[in-house]
């Protein structure tokens, strides 16, 4: 396990750490080819430590699967906001600030991957933007040397959001491609 997971497992910068049972730093390399990065943990999440093992997870993984041909265990996963919120209600601006800190430091191990933010809250932050998800998926932004591909969280298509499904497999579609363009 490298220091950062170490230092961020006992995290005191924010009132989620009075509520959380595990800090959810991430999993995978990085040297992953792809990074994937969501909201927050869950509930599942929060009682193991281990990113997007309920439900939203089972889904994204499988999507990611079937249109790039990566396994999760070929991505690093992680959350902006790596401890459970009450509730799993929305992160506060006050939370992803302070947890800020883990993600930039995470942000400068990744040499030039891929990275695929899920939903408005990891758009939001990575990008340092206000749009909405709903005008930022599909479109490749470079942030320094990363290819930032926003796209919908999981969680909107198992609440049976409209077409979510069908436009996460469009964006990933979009991955699919800058993922062999490196390969080439
Ligand atoms: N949703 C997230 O954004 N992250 C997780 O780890 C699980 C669900």
């Amino acid at each position: 396990m490298d220091d950062l997971f170490v230092r961020a497992s006992t995290c005191t910068r924010c009132e989620l750490s009075l509520t959380r049972q595990r800090v959810v730093v991430g999993s995978g390399s990085y040297d992953a080819a792809l990074v994937v990065i969501g909201e927050a943990p869950g509930k599942s999440e929060d009682e193991s430590g281990l990113p997007f093992i309920g439900r939203s997870g089972q889904l994204l993984f499988s999507l990611i699967e079937e249109e790039t041909g990566l396994t999760r265990e070929e991505c690093f996963v992680t959350s902006v906001v790596k401890c459970r919120p009450p509730a799993n209600r929305t992160p506060r601006r006050v939370e992803i600030e302070a947890c800020s800190l883990w993600w930039d430091e995470q942000v400068e191990r990744f040499a030039d991957a891929i990275m695929v933010t899920l939903g408005n809250t990891a758009a939001r932050a990575v990008l340092k933007t206000s749009a909405k998800i709903g005008d930022l998926h599909g479109q490749v932004i470079q942030l320094g040397a990363l290819s930032v591909v926003p796209t919908y969280h999981p969680a909107a298509a198992l609440r049976g959001v409209p077409n979510v499904t069908a436009m996460m497999r469009s964006d990933l579609r979009v991955v699919a491609a800058l993922l062999s363009g490196k390969r080439s």
